[in-house]
């Protein structure tokens, strides 16, 4: 824990001045938005405690990892320690109640899924906290945030340069919106404490990446995005769209219905972990014209 007792009470003061202000944002205050990372940091917390539980060195060994890789995955497990038990103690000093930690359900089953989805949540908590960043109010809160975000990506990098995948795959980083980020996440949230507080921010229905033949998505690819459970009909069977995120603004291609979900093509210009939603025009994405997502689609160069 690298910050001291008064630099946690000076994040109480800034949370309790802030707070107000604004408006607009009056619905969400700066304790959400540290509760609502500190719902993504137990998530990852417990998911390396888990996996450094369930794999030894030698389970890493055999998978091809080598000995520092397994001191740097229990290095990234120590830091996402550290990021609960930071935010923790900074709502905490500001007067408001930490979420503590919920059941989760991970799906790994042996290292090389392990890392897919470490490397996976790495690129969503980059996202997240990129995000949310506008949604701020206090500078103080927001440079403790990017202090965080700069060491996710560098897990991030670390992960997928081992994994063989690009480390930095483009020039920006996607900013991806509250509910768009729990909406991720919650595919992985079993059930939660009921003492947690709710946090203002809802799931989308889920739409996923369709098992494919092809080894990697390029720009020209054809893919299907299901929406498993459920079907997606556009009022007045109007166009969907998928939106492809990004800082610079959404991409937005057709999206064809097909059995199951939509077919579409990727557009150029995407690289590494992309997040594309469906949504019922192109002018834009906000919660109010997502239909569902995002899907995590993996594209290379
Ligand atoms: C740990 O192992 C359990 C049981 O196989 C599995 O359900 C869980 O997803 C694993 N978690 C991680 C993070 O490896």
């Amino acid at each position: 824990m690298f910050f001291s007792q008064a630099a946690i009470a000076l994040f109480a003061v800034g949370l309790t001045a802030a707070a107000p202000v604004v408006e607009k944002r009056a619905a969400i205050t700066d304790a959400d938005i540290l509760n609502y990372a500190l719902t993504l940091e137990h998530l990852e917390d417990t998911f390396y405690r888990q996996g450094l539980a369930n794999f030894t060195q030698a389970d890493f060994a055999k998978a091809g990892y080598d000995a520092t890789f397994y001191s740097n995955i229990q290095k990234v497990s120590t830091d996402e320690k550290t990021h609960v038990s930071f935010l923790t103690s900074a709502l905490k000093a500001a007067g408001a109640a930490p979420v503590e930690a919920c059941t989760y359900s991970f799906g790994v089953t042996d290292v090389p899924s392990f890392l897919a989805t470490a490397s996976i949540l790495e690129g969503v908590g980059v996202s997240a906290y990129l995000g949310a960043a506008a949604d701020i109010m206090s500078k103080t809160y927001l440079t403790a945030a990017g202090s965080i975000l700069t060491v996710e990506s560098r897990h991030s990098s670390y992960i997928r340069a081992n994994l063989k995948e690009a480390p930095f795959p483009q020039p920006f980083d996607a900013p991806l919106t509250l509910d768009e980020v729990y909406s991720l996440a919650s595919g992985f949230i079993t059930s939660c404490p009921s003492s947690n507080a709710p946090l203002p921010v809802k799931a989308f229905p889920k739409l996923q990446l369709a098992p494919m033949t092809a080894k990697s998505v390029t720009a020209g690819a054809t893919v299907t995005l299901l929406t498993p459970g459920y079907t997606l009909k556009a009022e007045n069977d109007a166009q969907i769209y998928a939106a492809f995120i990004a800082v610079t603004g959404p991409t937005f291609v057709p999206a064809e219905p097909v059995n199951g979900g939509f077919s579409l093509t990727i557009p150029k210009g995407f690289a590494g972990q992309t997040y594309v939603v469906l949504t019922t025009c192109k002018e834009g994405v906000s919660d109010e014209t997502t239909a569902a997502g995002p899907a995590i689609i993996e594209i290379s160069a």
